[in-house]
């Protein structure tokens, strides 16, 4: 049985269904239908930032800004308040050095190398030449942290490695606890040369 609302309204010769079932849709419409998804996809992925509600209403004022950063030192206030009291002075509050007074810590590898490297220039001092990020210095620097609890000087030295981007692992109160007994005794400064040898 014929279709009854086909029969009235197609075309019934043979010739003209023909046409009807050769109407394809071309090949390339596919295509560019595939690339256009493709690219909508990749543009989205790339501009869209997620639906990230940072993105889409961003910060109305630099105080607001300022109010959803992570604190300097990521969090550390103790270690940022002993640095500030006691370092910045030579290293600056930026950790960037001044010339002829003190070396910078951002990026030297003093800072972001061993622990107990680093724990035993504060503890005993540092002098004569050292070379920090390619560039010579030969200054001297008292036992700066002698003086202070462990508490105190692992915060502070867990500040600097962590502080003006730099990233190295913290320094905790027993590390700086077993360099300060290892150093019991000493008078001396470090030299460059001697904390090479430490691991
Ligand atoms: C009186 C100035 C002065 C103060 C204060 C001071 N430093 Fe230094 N610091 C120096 C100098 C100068 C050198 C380089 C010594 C040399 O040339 O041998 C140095 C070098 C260093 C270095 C190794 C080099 C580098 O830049 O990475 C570290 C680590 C360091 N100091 C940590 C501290 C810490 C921790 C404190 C605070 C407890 C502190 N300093 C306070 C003057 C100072």
């Amino acid at each position: 049985m014929s279709n009854p609302i086909r029969s009235k309204a197609a075309p019934t010769s043979p010739q003209q269904e023909d046409l009807a079932s050769l109407a394809h849709v071309p090949i390339w419409l596919f295509v560019l239908l595939f690339l256009l998804t493709f690219w909508g996809m990749y543009y989205f992925d790339q501009n869209s930032g997620w639906f990230n509600v940072q993105v889409y209403t961003p910060y109305r004022s630099v105080a607001e800004l300022k109010l959803y950063q992570p604190p300097a030192g990521g969090g550390n206030e103790r270690g940022k308040a002993v640095y500030e009291n006691i370092c910045a002075l030579c290293h600056n509050v930026d950790g960037m050095g001044k010339p002829n007074q003190a070396p910078p810590l951002v990026g030297s590898e003093w800072v972001l190398g061993s622990p107990t490297r680093m724990a035993r220039i504060p503890l005993a001092g540092l002098a004569g030449p050292i070379t920090i990020k390619g560039v010579e210095w030969n200054l001297a620097m008292p036992a700066m942290g002698a003086a202070l609890s462990d508490d105190d000087l692992s915060a502070v030295l867990t500040y600097m490695r962590q502080s003006w981007g730099n990233k190295a692992s913290a320094i905790t109160p027993e590390q700086v606890k077993a360099v300060r007994a290892e150093l019991s005794g000493r008078s001396q400064p470090f030299t460059s040369d001697q904390l090479q040898q430490i691991p």
